[in-house]
């Protein structure tokens, strides 16, 4: 990598600003931000193994600087301050691929860059908030000939081909549920953002609309294959993606919960505003990082996740199921699935959801998945 005096380094420019999808097949070329954490690092390793070349970038210029002479590419140090300087740094990509989270913190100064020089836009984020922001940017984004496509990781892949494969069933569905479990551990920066989420409310979408209904209250019995379990509604991407991917209104997320968890949730109602003062957020961030250090090797080739969904209206249903690969394991697969397919020119211009830009078999195409109607 070469280094300016601040500390960043430039890489070398290429295709000219704001000149729409600059892929072109073979030396298309993808930047990683946040490559050096524990998501971008498998998603960075394993994009060198598949022969992508990728650009590797982050904010800290030594992490970034070992981790290219390692992997032998180019690395890029430079911090999201300012969208104009973000923008030199994308400029001769085709893609950037974000896996700095929380998303909530990076999203902005990153797609502003790519709707500035014509580069698709790709992360890994399951934030309700970031989906909605980057959403209402789909006019612009078709404007810039770009592609923006948030979630291709775990959230929302998965759920939102599941989504879109039942909706083919039953294409007059108004209600749509999912649900997941398998989890074999979170890494730090999955606990981060779940403290920037924490409430006393959980997201759904009812009705077309968005609507907070208190932590703990919906709870359904969900068969993943071997029996009934319980399960609570959870603030999962899918109340933006799978609406936008389908168009069914009404749409709820669960996961399994014991009933001592249960209860822990709802007692933890009132003491939802104090995590949201600086003070308490920076301590549970701090203990985030602590406790949270991400599936080891063994568990993500061991793992498994078991997806459940099931759309209904008031003449019928349609229920399916799908195993994917441990849920860090498929986020790197479906991160560089969609990486390969950008930049092999197939990037639809706007706001894109996975399962809206590449259909339902976008989660069957990925090693590992199986999909059955039940
Ligand atoms: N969709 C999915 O299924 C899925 C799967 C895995 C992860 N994720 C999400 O991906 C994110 C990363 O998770 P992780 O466990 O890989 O986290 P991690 O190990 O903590 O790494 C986070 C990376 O983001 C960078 N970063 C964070 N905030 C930044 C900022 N404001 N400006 C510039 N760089 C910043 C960090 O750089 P520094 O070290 O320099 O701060 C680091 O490189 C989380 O939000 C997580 O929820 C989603």
């Amino acid at each position: 990598m070469s280094g300016d005096a601040d500390g960043s380094s430039s890489g070398e420019t290429g295709a000219s600003p704001g000149d729409g999808s600059a892929t072109d097949g073979d030396d298309a070329r993808a930047l990683i931000y946040g490559s050096y954490g524990y998501t971008g690092s498998l998603v960075a390793e394993r994009a060198v193994q598949r022969g992508l070349a990728p650009v590797v970038a982050g904010r800290n210029e030594r992490r970034v600087r070992r981790q290219a002479d390692d992997l032998g590419v180019e690395g890029r140090a430079f911090d999201l301050a300012d969208p104009g300087a973000v923008a030199d740094r994308v400029r001769d990509v085709d893609v950037v691929v974000n896996c700095a989270g929380p998303f909530v913190d990076t999203y902005e100064p990153v797609v502003e860059a790519c709707l500035r020089t014509g580069t698709h836009y790709l992360d890994i984020t399951g934030e309700i908030e970031v989906f909605r922001a980057i959403a209402a940017l789909d006019d612009r984004a078709r404007e810039a000939g770009v592609t923006l496509m948030p979630g291709v990781g775990f959230d929302v892949v998965p759920t939102d081909c599941l989504a879109a494969h039942l909706y083919e069933r039953l294409p007059s569905a108004t209600r749509l549920f999912l649900a997941f479990e398998g989890f074999e551990g979170i890494s730090p920066g999955t606990a981060r953002t779940a403290v920037e989420g924490f409430g006393a409310t959980v997201t759904l979408r009812e009705d077309g609309r968005l609507v907070a209904v208190p932590i703990g209250e919906r709870t359904r019995r969900i068969d993943f294959g071997d029996g009934p379990r319980l399960t609570t509604a959870i603030p999962w991407g899918d109340v933006v993606t799978a609406y936008h991917t389908t168009g069914i209104e009404s749409v709820e997320v669960y996961a399994p919960v014991s009933w001592t968890q249960l209860r822990a949730m709802r007692a933890s109602r009132p003491l939802a505003p104090f995590a949201k003062l600086p003070p308490v957020k920076a301590t549970l961030r701090g203990l985030a990082d602590a406790v949270a250090s991400g599936p080891d090797e063994a568990a993500r080739r061991g793992g498994e996740v078991r997806i459940w969904g099931r759309v209904e209206d008031d003449e019928g249903s349609a229920t399916a199921r799908m195993r994917t690969p441990e849920a860090y394991e498929f986020t790197v697969r479906s991160t560089l699935a969609v990486t390969e397919r950008v930049l092999g020119g197939d990037a639809p211009p706007g706001y894109r959801t996975p399962a809206g830009a590449y259909g339902p078999e976008l989660a069957t195409s990925i090693e590992g998945v199986e999909l059955a109607d039940c």
